[in-house]
């Protein structure tokens, strides 16, 4: 059996778990397997890159942050776009994993991953997916490999910004990624005891945090924390497109949606405002326990769908156990936060500020 493995778009902790999981189960229960590495994503495999992955390579991996194989984005609109010779992208892959005599190929990605591996297996290639990425945003699975470390890492910043607002009376918006969806935000938001927690999902309206900042003035509250998604906005942009809102926001000269905010909660509350985004932070560096432990069972059960013969699929988390969703079923589908989901009610109870 020959198989090839990439991971494709943002980098996230816990892609070389996965890896090296998918490695030593297929070498360890399947008799003449070979493994390629596919470097760079799609791109490696549009290029027709590959290079045999032995045990050693899986060594030492199992809590090392980023990808062993590399990685790229490539966009899913352009994957059927005819090229130079007037070739595709795709057509490019599909020739590629048959020169390459692959039997199976392992695809380690989000959503945008998951719609060019739906893609592949229409065209007759035998496709793994694997669910990645820190926003947690992929339909079918509860979570995705990545998001529990980055909300590690947004929970533990937010802390140490508590520490020095408090020792400022400042206020500060933390911004946290998350694409368009608000799990990573919330999550970290919560635990971090953020006073409010801005989301793509719940719109916000500026006035409810300039009362908010004012409220806790005057109980002499030392500082005002909140927690913003990097794709949260306030409810006068919602109807936008997003065209509509890049104009209105250079027309107003604004660097970001989240300092442009800053600028607003010091104009009216005269409380001294800063702005604080994580970035990059969130996707680098190790594992988690808990990603390290998910990224192993995603996949070892990965890997026995394959010996099993079983493609198509992409793996999944439901409830305790590991399950697989046909890719056809959830490319092209995303999961967001539920504004009246449990977490949030949670957070309301709590006496969090959602903006609204
Ligand atoms: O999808 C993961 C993610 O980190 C998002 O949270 C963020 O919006 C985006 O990737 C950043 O992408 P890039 O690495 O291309 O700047």
């Amino acid at each position: 059996m020959k198989v090839g493995i990439l991971t494709s778009g943002g980098d996230c902790s816990g892609l070389n778990a996965v890896i090296r999981s998918i490695g030593l189960t297929l070498m360890n229960n399947v008799k003449n397997v070979e493994i390629l590495g596919i470097p760079e994503g799609y791109g490696g495999l549009i290029r027709g890159e590959s290079y045999r992955l032995e045990r050693n390579d899986f060594e030492g991996i199992l809590g090392l942050g980023g990808t062993i194989l590399g990685t790229s984005r490539q966009p899913f609109k352009k994957m059927t776009v005819a090229e130079e010779n007037g070739t595709t992208r795709l057509e490019k892959m599909c020739r590629n994993y048959r020169k390459m005599g692959l039997d199976c190929l392992f695809t380690l990605g989000g959503a945008g991953t998951h719609k060019t591996a739906a893609l592949l297996c229409m065209e007759g290639c035998n496709v793994i997916g694997l669910p990645k990425t820190i926003d947690n945003d992929i339909f079918g699975t509860d979570v995705t490999f990545g998001f529990q470390s980055a909300v590690e890492v947004a929970t533990e910043s937010i802390d140490r910004i508590y520490t020095t607002a408090a020792s400022h009376r400042r206020t500060m918006l933390v911004e946290v990624m998350g694409n368009k969806a608000g799990w990573l935000t919330l999550h970290s938001g919560i635990a971090s005891g953020a006073d409010a927690i801005l989301l793509p999902e719940i719109p916000y309206e500026p006035d409810e945090l300039c009362e908010l900042i004012e409220k806790r003035q005057k109980d002499s509250r030392s500082c005002t924390i909140i927690a913003i998604a990097e794709g949260a906005l306030p409810k006068s942009e919602v109807k936008l497109k997003k065209e509509e809102r890049r104009f209105v926001r250079t027309e107003r000269g604004e660097t970001t949606g989240t300092q442009h905010l800053a600028e607003i909660l010091q104009a009216n509350t005269g409380v001294e405002t800063r702005v604080s985004v994580l970035g990059y932070l969130q996707r680098g560096g190790t594992p988690c326990a808990f990603d390290r432990l998910l990224s192993t069972r995603l996949g070892g059960f990965a890997a026995l769908q394959a010996a099993n013969g079983n493609f198509g699929v992409t793996v999944a988390v439901n409830g305790e156990r590991i399950v697989y969703n046909a890719l056809a079923d959830i490319a092209g589908k995303y999961k967001y936060v539920d504004p009246k989901g449990k977490l949030v009610r949670l957070g309301r109870l709590t006496g969090i500020s959602f903006g609204d």
